[in-house]
């Protein structure tokens, strides 16, 4: 198990180049069940998460080229090409749904165009009980038959028909799951309450140029008209603004100036506005933005409470509640959307943090003198905001269980030791 050992309070300086985005290009790959042409996504990021989607479609009997090994790690447009023509099994089994809950990706994608799918239920995650209830009531109303036995969910329909859904709560995987179903049934389907992430106007958009008919993608409605078939496509995934994000937080916290570069500002709104609140300069242009904090007097504290897009997005508040120990006063932070997305706060109080948790509260005394020590990653973004926590600390810290960082963050000590951060990983 790899470890990273970080020696903290160095300033960073220079360019950050932003991969393209996880959580864009697995549902692009899902997607390609749709057609028996070839899916071709250009900038797709080296990550344990996109190699188990491959490994996922592999099993199922699909071809995949491009993907084979790190060749290319940290190269910016890494290309994969994706054929589902050879498909001989519609089922996604336990033990790669159970690393990887974006496997139920596939779920719509198999039943519109195959009428059957065998998906392992994914259970809950360190971040919160995350049910597919939506995804199912989706799919159910689009006139799908569906079970659970064993753990598994079995939907079946001989042709999907379109209906109109309103979800519950906005959900973002739930929304591409009835998104990419609706492609291929009968008649138009109307999804309200739609989750309107930049990761779904990127698959709107690679459908339509897969031959489907979407309007409204972006918007809280979306109107989606069934055609018999779609064909291949090329399609380039979109820079990721969560790890935009959080290098964004990590050059503010570490001090500095970076340019965080391939990356869309206006994806970030949220983030840019609240950085400007607490005193760091950031500046938006073109495909890439400028992070500067040369003093080190300590932020504007300032409060943030997740919700989805265009609102403040619950994948950087644990980067976002590590910088708010550098405040001069109290900063809130509110979660909204997962009930357990706390789980770096004990971590970081055992680097001095004082931080008080209450239901789905934390409250954050900033002016902390934050110190190295040993912690743990918990999950994915938790992880990010130790990295983060450990670039501004005294002395070393090291951070262990990494894995979860490697399932969304392309080659994160080399961008860092790139722009100045002494940080290595080493193996245990
Ligand atoms: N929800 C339900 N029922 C459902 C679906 C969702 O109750 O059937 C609830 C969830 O429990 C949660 C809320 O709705 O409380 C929103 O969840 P959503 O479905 O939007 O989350 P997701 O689609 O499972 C995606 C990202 C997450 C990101 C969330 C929120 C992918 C592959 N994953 O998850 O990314 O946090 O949206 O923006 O797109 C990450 O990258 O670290 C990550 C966790």
């Amino acid at each position: 198990m790899d470890k990273l050992i970080i020696k903290g309070r160095n300033k960073l300086y220079g360019t950050v180049e932003i991969s393209g985005a996880k959580n864009a290009a697995l549902p692009a790959m899902a997607a390609a069940i749709l057609t028996s042409g070839d899916v071709h996504l250009n900038g797709v990021p080296y990550l344990a998460d996109v190699t188990t989607m491959v490994k996922l479609l592999e099993k199922m009997g699909v071809k995949t080229a491009g993907y084979t090994d790190g060749t290319g790690v940290g190269v910016p447009g890494k290309s994969v090409t994706i054929n589902t023509s050879g498909i001989n099994t519609h089922e996604a089994p336990y033990d790669l749904v159970k690393t990887m809950r974006a496997s139920v990706l596939v779920l719509g994608p198999l039943v519109a165009r195959y009428g059957s799918a065998r998906v392992s239920l994914p259970g809950g995650c360190a971040i919160g009980s995350r049910p597919i209830d939506l995804h199912i009531k989706g799919l159910a109303a689009l006139g799908a038959n569906v079970s659970i036995e064993h753990g598994y969910v079995n939907v079946k329909a001989k042709k999907l028909k379109g209906a109109k859904i309103v979800f519950d709560t906005t959900t973002v995987t739930g929304t591409e799951n009835i998104m990419m179903a609706a492609t291929l049934a009968r008649g138009t389907t109307v999804i309200e309450n739609a989750a309107k992430e930049p990761e779904i106007t990127s698959l709107a958009e690679q459908l339509i140029s897969m031959g489907a008919d979407i309007h409204g993608a972006g918007t809280d409605i979306i109107e989606i008209q069934g055609v018999d078939r779609l064909h291949g496509c090329s399609m380039d995934i979109i820079p990721d603004r969560i790890e935009a994000g959080t290098y964004i937080i990590a050059a503010a916290a570490a001090g500095g100036e970076v340019e965080v570069s391939n990356c869309n500002p206006g994806h970030l709104d949220a983030l840019l506005s609240k950085m400007k609140e607490a005193g760091i300069h950031v500046t938006g242009t073109g495909n890439s933005i400028v992070v500067k904090r040369e003093k080190d007097a300590w932020l504007k504290s300032v409060n943030i409470k997740t919700s989805p897009y265009p609102n403040f997005p619950t994948d950087l508040q644990a980067q976002f509640m590590t910088l708010m120990t550098q405040g001069d006063d109290t900063g809130v932070i509110t979660e909204t959307i997962f009930e357990n997305r706390f789980m770096h706060v004990a971590e970081l109080r055992r680097m001095g943090a004082d931080i008080k948790v209450e239901n789905n509260v934390a409250i954050v005394r900033g002016r902390t003198r934050l110190m190295g020590a040993q912690i743990m990653a918990t999950d994915l973004r938790a992880s990010a905001s130790l990295v983060i926590a450990g670039l501004m600390a005294d002395k070393v810290t090291e951070v262990s269980r990494i894995y979860h960082l490697d399932r969304g963050y392309e080659v994160m000590e080399k961008k860092l030791s790139k722009i100045g951060a002494k940080i290595e990983r080493v193996k245990v």
